[in-house]
């Protein structure tokens, strides 16, 4: 019998899926305009400051980047009052998952998470032979007691996607605080807050970073894919204790970030009107798509995020097709296995009228 190559955990791995692309819906379904509300990106594009520094940083692509990529870390700093110590940048919030599970798992630890939540934790996990909790939500919100009662020995990781990617959801500060209460000390919280800018408009949002500052074991996930328009890019960053900081940068890539990422995040942190442009067309957008829903008589969950999971009453899987052929593009909830839910991002006022008129001539 042949010698079976491969590390074992890729037997069993089940790939990430993305977002179905654009072009690839152009191509299928011979569309030249298509509207993509699947992959939570920013509608507004990035800041101009970012696309500036992009354009003044490109005769440099010669040299290979700052591996330690200070330009970000220095606002980092300034902004949360952090030291670089304590922050890891990686290419996108993405490296910063993969660098966690290698950070942590050995075969057979335990990780606890929402499910359904960001598939990423689960995949890196079980690549690192890793075992994932996974515990259901209840009517949608995150049943916390039931994560700390799934703590054991073996557990390694408390993930808690804050909102929760693809629900929208959150956990408020008061029910966070008694939360990590609960959890051991030597149990790594690991709070993903890759909508943060979003999620702070809801004023029970609580900053994962005030967690760390009393619980070392805590790591605070954030990207500038969603808010800084800069998705193509792929550069996110961590904080956490001096001393975690120190042994998932082991993990990273040398030169993760490019050039061209670090310039355009750094530039992008300095642009708070483009932020603050980017919350407020999110919250118009989602509104828009609330009050279609509630027009139509139609569940969803409430949102601080930048996308909605709504139920349409139809087949997600059917709706994922027919929405294409008029050029439209959403995340079916069946995925989740959700049958007849969908997440769908804000988008441009434009676009969002668009995918709703498509919609409403789906749902009839
Ligand atoms: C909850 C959550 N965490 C992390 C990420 C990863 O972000 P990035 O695009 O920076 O890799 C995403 C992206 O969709 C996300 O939804």
């Amino acid at each position: 019998m042949a010698k079976n190559i491969f590390r074992k955990e890729l037997k069993d791995l089940k790939p990430y899926i993305p977002g179905k692309p654009v072009e690839k819906v152009m191509e299928e379904y011979g569309l030249t305009e298509v509207v993509k509300l699947a992959s939570n990106e920013n509608p507004l594009g990035p800041s101009k400051l970012a696309i500036e520094a992009i354009i003044n940083e490109a005769p440099r692509v010669n040299i290979y980047p700052d591996p330690s990529v200070e330009i970000v870390k220095e606002k980092l700093m300034q902004k949360h009052g952090f030291p670089r110590e304590q922050i890891v940048v990686g290419n996108g919030g993405e490296e910063i998952i993969k660098m966690i599970a290698m950070t942590f798992i050995n075969e057979g630890d335990e990780a606890v998470m929402q499910d359904p939540t960001f598939s990423l934790y689960d995949i890196t996990i079980s690549h690192m032979g890793g075992v994932s909790k996974k515990i259901p939500l209840v009517d949608f919100e995150t049943d916390l007691d039931a994560m700390i009662d799934a703590i054991n020995e073996k557990t390694k990781l408390v993930y808690l996607c804050n909102p929760n990617n693809p629900i929208g959801n959150i956990v408020s500060k008061d029910k966070l605080d008694n939360f990590v209460d609960k959890i051991p000390e030597d149990v790594v919280l690991v709070l993903d807050e890759a909508y943060f800018e979003y999620a702070s408009r809801n004023i029970e949002y609580p900053d994962g970073l005030e967690v760390l500052k009393r619980r070392p074991n805590t790591i605070v996930l954030r990207t500038f894919a969603k808010i800084a328009g800069l998705a193509g890019l792929r550069i996110g960053y961590a904080f956490s204790s001096e001393e975690i900081i120190t042994e998932m940068a082991k993990t990273k890539g040398v030169f993760n970030v490019n050039r061209i990422a670090q310039v355009a995040a750094a530039a992008a942190m300095g642009d708070d009107e483009h932020i603050k442009n980017t919350v407020d067309l999110n919250y118009e957008s989602i509104g828009y798509m609330v009050d279609y829903f509630e027009s139509k008589g139609l569940r969803y969950v409430k949102t601080s995020a930048n996308f909605i999971f709504a139920d349409l009453g139809i087949d997600s899987k059917q709706t994922f097709v027919d929405l294409q052929k008029k050029g439209m593009i959403m995340r079916p909830g069946f995925i989740w296995g959700y049958e007849t839910w969908a997440r769908i991002s804000s988008g441009s006022m434009e676009d969002t009228k668009k995918f709703m008129t498509a919609l409403d001539e789906i749902i009839g």
